[in-house]
Formats: C-alpha cells, sequence, structure tokens
C-alpha cells in the first residue's frame, strides 16, 4: 500500500471553518500530522472532535498503534494526546529549530 493523506475539516453549522487534521497511513505505521483549531475557537472541544475522527480512521487501518511527534513546549497538544490515551515512548533532542525537544507519543488502537 502507498502512503496516503487523509484531511478532515470541521466547520460550524453555518459553514465556518474552524480547524482541520491530517493523518498519513504508510504500511506499516500510521502517523497524525497535525490538529489545528483557529485561535477564536479553541479550548471549546472542537480538538477533541478532530482527534476522535483522526483515531476512527486510524482503527480502520488495522494496525495495532497511532504514532505522532509533538513538540515538548506544546502543552495543550500534549494534554489532549495523553487525554486520549497517548503515551510518550521517546524523545528527541533539539528537533524544532534546533531548540525544542520533539515527544514521540503513540496510542494503542
Ligand atoms: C492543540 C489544539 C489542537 C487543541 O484544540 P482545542 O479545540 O483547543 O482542544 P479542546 O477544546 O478539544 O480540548 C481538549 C483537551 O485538550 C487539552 N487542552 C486544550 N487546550 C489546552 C490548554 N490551553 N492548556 C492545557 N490543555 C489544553 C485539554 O486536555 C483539553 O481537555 P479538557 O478541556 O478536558 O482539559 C489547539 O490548541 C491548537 O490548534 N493548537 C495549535 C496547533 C497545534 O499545536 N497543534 C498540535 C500539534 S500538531
Amino acid at each position: 500500500m502507498a502512503q496516503n493523506r487523509r484531511y478532515i475539516i470541521a466547520k460550524s453549522d453555518d459553514g465556518n471553518i474552524l480547524g482541520f487534521a491530517g493523518i498519513i497511513v504508510n504500511p506499516d505505521i500510521t502517523e497524525i500530522m497535525n490538529i489545528v483549531v483557529r485561535k477564536s475557537y479553541r479550548q471549546q472541544g472542537v480538538g477533541q472532535k478532530l482527534l476522535e475522527e483522526l483515531i476512527r480512521l486510524a482503527k480502520k487501518t488495522g494496525l495495532e498503534t497511532l504514532d505522532l511527534e509533538v513538540n515538548a513546549m506544546n502543552f495543550p497538544a500534549i494534554h489532549l494526546y495523553e487525554k486520549n490515551g497517548f503515551e510518550i515512548i521517546g524523545r528527541r533532542s533539539k528537533y524544532y529549530h534546533n531548540i525544542n525537544d520533539a515527544i514521540l507519543m503513540q496510542k494503542l488502537l
């Protein structure tokens, strides 16, 4: 199976785009690329809904895990992932702009 990128978009009832998210499905690994919610719509549950949909898509791949990398200073995102069953499995030193570490996280599907 070739690499396959999937994007989802969150919209309000009146059609405003609130955020988007994406995953890359490879034969041996599925990774979250990003989850982004518009600033004015944050902390209202949109990120949670986007992540739930990504997890649902990932479960369909038949793989046992869902992986991601996140900036070690990105506490909102790390909280969101931990709340949804992701665990820290590694760290890459000075990965972002040669300053911040990357945290590697994984969820068992
Ligand atoms: C991370 C992000 C997607 C969260 O989206 P959101 O819509 O605000 O999240 P939700 O309202 O669904 O919150 C779900 C959980 O996320 C965590 N969270 C969200 N904002 C938080 C904050 N400012 N501080 C700490 N935890 C936070 C909490 O665990 C929260 O659950 P709780 O409300 O029960 O505590 C959003 O902050 C964002 O777009 N950030 C910029 C892009 C980014 O860094 N993306 C992640 C890396 S790919």
